[in-house]
């Protein structure tokens, strides 16, 4: 399984405070796949829909994961550039992450993540901070594999 590891944020974009979101996201995702690309984009609708889009229609990607963006604050748009971008919506995936983050702090409710389809490529949301990435994506480690092979056409586990 090829991944994109997209991080959206605006002062890691603007080389202001290094980005070590993209690199956690990484060293995470490897145990299910190869990372092909990473990138860092700002929290602007246009280049969030961009990169996702490119990696998306290359044909080459099967996992899409960004980080940041998924707030409330003003600048925070990584969901609507997502929902622009996606076909299906997956909405399990960003339950179940919200799920297992509301089991450790209630301020996993603040995150708007999505998750879906576009192609046969999957693009998940994951907050930005270090501690909401790794309880993320270990919520849903196991069965991101199992929903690619599904896009591409397996049978049901
Ligand atoms: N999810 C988990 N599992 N653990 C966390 O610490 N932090 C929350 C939330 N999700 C958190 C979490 C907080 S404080 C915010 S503001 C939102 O994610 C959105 O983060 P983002 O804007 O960096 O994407």
């Amino acid at each position: 399984m090829k991944i994109g590891v997209l991080t959206i944020s605006d002062r890691s974009s603007a080389g202001e405070r290094a980005d070590e979101g993209g690199p956690l996201v990484g060293e995470i995702i490897a145990k299910i796949g190869e990372v092909a690309v990473t990138a860092v984009v700002p929290d602007d609708v246009e280049a969030i829909v961009h990169a996702l889009s490119a990696w998306a229609d290359a044909g080459t990607i099967d996992l899409i994961i960004t980080t940041g963006g998924t707030g409330l604050g003003p600048r925070d748009v990584t969901p609507e550039a997502t929902k622009k971008v996606i076909e299906r919506e997956a909405p399990g995936i960003a339950e179940a992450m919200r799920a297992a983050g509301l089991e450790k702090t209630p301020f996993a409710a603040l995150s708007r993540q999505v998750a879906g389809t576009r192609g046969a490529t999957l693009i998940v949301n994951v907050p930005g901070s270090l501690k909401a990435i790794r309880e993320g994506l270990e919520a849903v480690l196991e069965v991101l594999p199992h929903a690619v092979e599904m896009m591409h056409g397996a049978s049901p586990a």
